[in-house]
Parts: structure tokens; sequence; C-alpha cells
């Protein structure tokens, strides 16, 4: 917990790279430290750049309603993003961002020993699983090192794609079994930095 406390401060004084300067916050993550479930998104937004946390614009209203669906709520689960810091304008993290806050995301890791990451997201979803398409990996939970790896769509998908969120709501809904041991996890070789170089 203090371990954690401290990565918080340590990461808002990050300027590993370009976007320490348009900060108002930095957004390293919430939660309970010791939490099962780890859900990393992509990047902080205005609401959160203001705030200084994770997921609470309208993605992450719907974010708590899909906890909520599965008898969660935020203090039971870990939040944070790839990309500590807002990009301008909300636009896509770049390769060198992401690789430059890798090592926060990792230390992260590391603390809260997540049972499962749940990324949200193809940015998030492309540290995990390189070269891999949402539409066909979404809601199908792979094992690596003991931890599961379970990619969904982003919460703010659905805003933009209102099909997608019965979809969305669907996959959420696996995790208790998931966890439960109830479903089957396949093996996966989910991670390999050297591909993640070429991803984006
Ligand atoms: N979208 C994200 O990916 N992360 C946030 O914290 C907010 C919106």
């Amino acid at each position: 917990m203090i371990e954690l406390n401290q990565l918080g401060r340590d990461i808002a004084n990050c300027r590993a790279c370009r976007l320490a300067e348009g900060r108002t916050n930095a957004v390293p993550g919430e939660g309970c430290p010791q939490a099962d479930i780890m859900f990393i998104g992509e990047a902080p937004g205005e609401n959160e750049d203001r705030q200084g946390r994770p997921f609470v614009g309208a993605a992450g209203k719907f974010l708590d309603e899909l906890l909520y669906s599965i008898g969660m709520k935020r203090g039971d689960v870990y939040i944070a993003n790839i990309i500590k810091c807002r990009p301008p304008g909300n636009r896509d993290p770049l390769p060198d961002e992401i690789l430059a806050c890798k090592p926060w995301l990792d230390r992260q890791i590391e603390l809260i020993k997540p049972r499962m990451i749940v990324t949200l997201g193809r940015f998030s979803m492309s540290l995990y699983f390189p070269g891999k398409a949402i539409g066909k990996i979404h809601g199908s939970p792979s094992s690596k090192n003991g931890i599961i790896y379970f990619p969904m769509y982003h919460p703010a998908a659905a805003l933009h794609q209102g099909g997608l969120k019965e979809v969305i709501i669907g996959d959420m809904k696996k995790i208790p079994g998931i966890l439960a041991g109830s479903k089957p996890v396949e093996d996966a070789p989910v991670e390999d930095p050297a591909q993640q170089l070429k991803l984006f």
C-alpha cells in the first residue's frame, strides 16, 4: 500500500515523455491495492486530467455500471491506464509515450499482483495480445505466468457505437465465472516486448 502510494507520487513527478508538459495532473490509478482484478484503459481524458483520477467521465460512468452488473464497485478492483498523462486533445497515445510509461504499469502489476488483467480497448489489448484484433479476441481469456488476461472493448466504444453496449455487458458478465475457474482459460503467449514495438 505504502509502495503503491509512493509509486503514485513518483508518477506525478514523471517527466519521461512530452505528455508531462501538458498535464494538469498525472493519473496513476486507483482502487484496492490487493485487487484480484485490474482494469487497464488507454489514457486520461479531460475530466481525468482535471481530477487526477481514472475513468471519471462518461466512459467511467459506464464502467461503474458494468462493475455493478457483476456485484462489484470501484473499491473492489484496481483501475489504471497504460498512459498516465492526458495526450493533447485526447489524441491516440504514440508508441514512444506508451513505452516510456510502461514501466509504471509493470510496477503497479508487480505490487498489486492481480489474478486477472482486463484490458479496455485496443491500445491496452495490444500490450498483451500483440498483432491481435479486438473484434476477434474480446471476451476470450488467456493465461500467462499465473495471470488471466481478458480483453474487452473500451467502455467509450459503447458511447460511440450503441451496438457494442450489449457486447461489452456480455463480456463483463463472464468475469466472475472465469475467476471462479468455471470457464476454460487457454494458455497463451500474451506478451512479447519485441512485437510491441512494431504494433502502433
Ligand atoms: N478513457 C480511458 O482509457 N481512461 C480513462 O481514465 C478515461 C477514459
